[in-house]
């Protein structure tokens, strides 16, 4: 090699390897640190005990439910017809099916109690959140056969609320702008208790409900880039009238908590399904989220991942937390794609672990998880503490905990 040679291979290392030695260990140590990411379970459970043993003092009355916190510090509590009514018993039945301590376990029962009379309400699509959080819970820890009546009434209830001309459970009763069939992408959340229903009594009407509710979701709630829209608005004859949003920014925007209700909802098709097609859906649009520019390193969303004043925007780490619980289950049906989807949940339920997230003892009237969004489109519950952040962030640490337990037998 001459002297030229030499120093050309010298110049060549020093602006391009060099750096990229730099650059690749770099790469290492935090591949290794995010690899290394230990979620403490039995940690987190222990303070979320502590908080919940406080939240309980404070609502010695079962007549509302607990739902989230004002910004004057005082407490927002809903009626039991409110669609949140399940998850804060849910949360119980999580710290009993942890810690088999019966403290928790009539607490649950007490608080499950009190949403027993939404069985008979077809008022609302949400019955799969209020009853199946709430007495689906208590049927699965305890085989309690008052909880499967419990259930099979909501599951009668739920399906008032589909028309087989629309071919979709009708969500809301109606939409400002005179809609009288809308239909929004939670509702996606509801068909698990149609599954079990059907499973439970034979009737077969429940499992072809939710097939049918999430094939026309699948053709009319997606762009083709499988972005979602929060509400369709459908005509009697199922037609199509308009796409809109309501708890998100814009119409073509995407809801953040809304998309995270999809992608748990398709999981869960697949689940109960075993159809390829679900899991393939549930892949794409869990995709559309995590690679998403405007999904923050930490990997909780803003409230939309379009809002408008991206970064100065609020995070929804309800969002995240629904999302995460999501991921774990779907990693387990993905093969190789699954590492990506369990380490993804893991980041999202580590940051909600963190100080950022994560409220301390006595600290956001004792909810778990801070910095949540209702819907900031309605000036309503922004950067609060929200009742279903708390739900799935204790049903991601137990698949985390069940999933790391698996992994080491
Ligand atoms: N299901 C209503 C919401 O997610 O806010």
């Amino acid at each position: 090699m001459d002297d030229g040679a030499v120093k050309l291979n010298a110049y060549i290392f020093e602006t391009t390897y060099k750096p990229m030695k730099h650059v690749y260990l770099i790469l290492c140590f935090l591949s290794t640190g995010l690899f290394a990411q230990k979620i403490d379970v039995n940690k987190q459970f222990a303070l979320a005990g502590q908080q919940y043993q406080r939240m309980l003092a404070d609502h010695p009355d079962t007549s509302t439910t607990v739902h989230s916190a004002r910004p004057d510090g005082t407490y927002r509590n809903l009626p039991s017809g409110w669609w949140c009514s399940g998850f804060f018993p849910g949360s119980l039945w999580f710290l009993y099916e942890k810690t088999k301590d019966p403290q928790w376990e009539k607490a649950a029962r007490l608080w499950t109690a009190a949403v027993k009379k939404e069985q008979f309400n077809t008022g609302t699509h949400d019955l799969g959140f209020m009853m199946f959080d709430s007495f689906g819970n208590q049927l699965r820890l305890t085989k309690d056969p008052q909880a499967k009546q419990v259930l099979i009434q909501s599951a009668k209830s739920l399906a008032t609320r589909f028309d087989p001309k629309v071919g979709l459970i009708k969500s809301w009763n109606s939409f400002k702008g005179g809609f009288k069939y809308p239909v929004i992408i939670d509702n996606m959340m509801n068909l698990e208790l149609l599954f079990w229903a059907s499973r439970e009594t034979g009737d077969k009407r429940f499992h072809d409900i939710a097939i049918t509710h999430a094939e026309n979701t699948i053709k009319n709630h997606f762009r083709p880039d499988y972005s979602s829209y929060h509400v369709i608005l459908y005509d009697e004859e199922g037609k199509v009238l308009a796409k809109k949003q309501h708890q998100g920014y814009q119409d073509e925007s995407t809801w953040t908590r809304g998309h995270a209700w999809a992608i748990y909802g398709f999981t869960t098709m697949y689940r109960e399904t075993k159809n390829k097609k679900y899991l393939d859906f549930a892949q794409k649009i869990a995709d559309y989220y995590l690679n998403h520019p405007n999904l923050p390193a930490d990997k909780i969303p803003y409230w939309d991942f379009y809002a408008p004043n991206i970064p100065n925007e609020e995070r929804d780490a309800s969002a995240g937390a629904i999302t995460a619980s999501a991921l774990f289950e779907l990693s387990t049906y993905s093969g190789a794609k699954g590492k990506r989807y369990y380490q993804d949940a893991v980041t999202m339920l580590s940051s909600l672990s963190s100080p950022a997230y994560r409220a301390s003892l006595g600290e956001n009237n004792n909810f778990l998880i801070k910095h949540c969004v209702g819907a900031k489109s309605l000036n309503s519950e922004i950067d609060v503490p929200l009742v279903y952040a708390d739900y799935y962030y204790l049903e991601g640490l137990l698949r985390y905990e069940a999933l790391n337990k698996k992994a080491k037998n």
